[in-house]
This record gives C-alpha cells, sequence and structure tokens, in this order.
C-alpha cells in the first residue's frame, strides 16, 4: 500500500468535520468534501470550537489550532477532492443505494491504491461494495459521535477486501490515536451497534409495557451497570461472576426479555404524533433549546474527561 499522506472526508453533517479534525491533529492533508459549498465555512468553526473546548481542558495546545486548521482544505467539487487522495472517508447519509453510487464513482475516480472506507453505521459493507469493481480496497471504518472523542473505530473488511488494506486501516487509525477494533465478520449492526441496540430495544420495551417510566429506565443503567461500564464490560464481568451464575441467570431470564425484531409500536406512535425528540422538542422528554445546549455540553464534558481512562493491561 502506499504511504498515506492525502485524507478526503466526504460529507460535512454531524460526522464530517470531527473525522476531518482527527486526521488534521496528527498533521495529514485533509481535504473535505460537501455537496453544497454554503455548509464548508461552518466545518472550519466546527473544527476550531471543538480544538479550543478541548484545549482549554488540557487536550492539545491553543497555539497549535492554526496550524491544524490550516491542513484543512473543504471543497464542493468532488473529482478535486478525492483526485490526490491516499485514504477516503465517505460520510454521508445513511442509505445503501447512495454509498453504493458514492462507492462506484470513487472506485473509477481515485487512485488505484487509495483505501476506500466507509463510515456507515449499521449497513453491510459488502452490500456497500457489491456495486464496485475494485473490492480489495474497500472497507468500513465505523466512528462513533463525536469521534474525535469516542476512541473505537469498528474495521469491517468484507470476504473481499485485501489484508493490505485492514493493516494500512488500522495502522491510520491508532497513529492517530484512535482505538481501532478488527471486526472479523462483516454482519449489519458490526459488535458496537448490535450491543447498543440490544440494550435500547429492551429499555424502550420496559416503558411501552409500562414497567417503568423513561426517566426511571435511564437511572436504572446510569446508576448501576452503567456506572461501572466504562471500566467493566459484560464478558469480563461474566468471569467475573462466574459462567455458572451468568449460565442461571440467563437460563431463567432469557425467555422474559423483548425479542422483537420490529421496532417498538410505541416507537411508530411517537413519530406519528411528531415526538421527534431533540428536532421537535419533545420524545420520551420534554425538551427546549437551554435543555438540550445542557445535554450536549454534559456530554462533551464528560469525555473530555475520560480520555484515555480506560486501557487495561491484564487482559
Ligand atoms: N451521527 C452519528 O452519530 C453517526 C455515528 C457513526 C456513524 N454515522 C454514519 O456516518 C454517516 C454520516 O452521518 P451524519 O450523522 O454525519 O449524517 P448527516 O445527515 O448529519 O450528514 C450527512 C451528509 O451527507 C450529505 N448528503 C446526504 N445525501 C447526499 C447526497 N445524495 N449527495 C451528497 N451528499 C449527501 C448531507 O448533505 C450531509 O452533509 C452515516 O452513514 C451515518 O450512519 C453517524
Amino acid at each position: 500500500m502506499a504511504e498515506i499522506k492525502n485524507i478526503t472526508i466526504l460529507g460535512a453533517g454531524m460526522m464530517g468535520p470531527g473525522l476531518a479534525q482527527i486526521f488534521a491533529v496528527k498533521g495529514y492533508n485533509v481535504t473535505l468534501w460537501a455537496r453544497r459549498a454554503e455548509v464548508l465555512p461552518g466545518v472550519i468553526e466546527t473544527i476550531k470550537s471543538n480544538l479550543n473546548l478541548m484545549a482549554e481542558n488540557g487536550i492539545g495546545k491553543a497555539a497549535d489550532i492554526d496550524s491544524i486548521i490550516a491542513r484543512v482544505k473543504t471543497t464542493d467539487n468532488f473529482e478535486e477532492a478525492v483526485a490526490d487522495a491516499d485514504f477516503v472517508e465517505e460520510a454521508v447519509g445513511e442509505k445503501l443505494e447512495l454509498k453504493q453510487q458514492f462507492f462506484e464513482k470513487l472506485d473509477r475516480i481515485c487512485k488505484p491504491e487509495a483505501i476506500l472506507a466507509t463510515n456507515t453505521s449499521v449497513i453491510s459493507i459488502t452490500e456497500i461494495a457489491s456495486t464496485s469493481e475494485n473490492r480489495h480496497r474497500i472497507i468500513g471504518t465505523h466512528f462513533w459521535n463525536p469521534p474525535y472523542l469516542i476512541p473505537l473505530v469498528e474495521v469491517v473488511p468484507t470476504p473481499d477486501t485485501s489484508e493490505a488494506t485492514v493493516n494500512a486501516t488500522m495502522e491510520l487509525l491508532s497513529d492517530c490515536g484512535r482505538k481501532p477494533i478488527h471486526v472479523k465478520k462483516d454482519v449489519p449492526g458490526f459488535v458496537a451497534n448490535r450491543l447498543q441496540h440490544a440494550l435500547w430495544r429492551e429499555a424502550i420495551s420496559i416503558v411501552e409495557r409500562g414497567i417503568a417510566d423513561p426517566k426511571t429506565v435511564d437511572e436504572a443503567i446510569r446508576y448501576s451497570f452503567g456506572f461501572r461500564l466504562p471500566i467493566l464490560a459484560p464478558i469480563e464481568n461474566a468471569d467475573m461472576v462466574g459462567t455458572q451464575l451468568t449460565w442461571n441467570i440467563h437460563s431463567y431470564i432469557l425467555k422474559h426479555i423483548e425479542n422483537s425484531t420490529e421496532p417498538s409500536p410505541l416507537l411508530k406512535e411517537m413519530l406519528d404524533s411528531g415526538k421527534l425528540g431533540f428536532p421537535s422538542g419533545s420524545g420520551f422528554y420534554d425538551w427546549n433549546d437551554e435543555k438540550i445546549a445542557k445535554s450536549k455540553r454534559a456530554l462533551q464534558e464528560y469525555l473530555i474527561k475520560q480520555q484515555g481512562t480506560n486501557e487495561k493491561d491484564y487482559l
């Protein structure tokens, strides 16, 4: 694989600016492409504001911000954006056909040695790559939001992805201070979203069945296993309590846990009555601008405090 110097990010939505930031901080030349030129100045503003907040909290130096920003070019010209790219990170909308179109086009016009990565949250990488010719260089790299504060990146090869593509992608992400994990099989939802949505399905089902109200469900998680989760995850926890107890608990409880293969009817009711969460000001909770800002700030401040604290040297 060629040395990676130039990185192109496609998309300027929630994820694009943070992805550009990660690579620019590490010294790569970054180009961010968006379909609409008018959103491009906002990308730079977002990155600056993220970097300032981090510097204020002792992560990175304020004096370095201008040179980091200088490494990020923005453009609405697609061909120009990808012409010199050694690594492309696609972060456009979460629709299979859209992503297939992007990869077909990228595969036609990018340099033959460029790696083409998608930040899809749940869609099979094999399906995304299926309409492209040079599938050995297509790979999933699933970042989490905000990507510069959440370390995990799920690296998901398809059966056609070359080992060289996997290795170069893992190295690049480690070099940028991320925590890449190699997912061995390309399954919808990969590892972390399968786990996350198993929990969300049960949480919403508990509300739907009137077992507890939304705030109580969230508190039950935050003050119990959620409280220790950053340091004790389920597999290590199963060993800690012993696999016999785990077996006994599962033998009794699994048949009582939600196993629907469809979204909850409660969610459908909420959608039909315009309860969209933050976007409409009401969801499971009631929201206004002040509460929304507080919720986002609390998350950012918590994640900043968490940086670099979870490594385990004994597993
Ligand atoms: N937001 C998250 O928490 C999160 C986390 C991990 C992964 N992802 C994934 O990253 C990708 C981007 O997510 P996001 O949250 O930034 O989405 P977003 O909706 O905020 O932004 C998507 C961007 O793609 C652009 N876009 C949409 N349709 C397009 C088209 N036809 N042509 C060109 N550009 C188009 C939009 O204009 C926008 O700039 C998705 O695949 C998503 O599933 C999102």
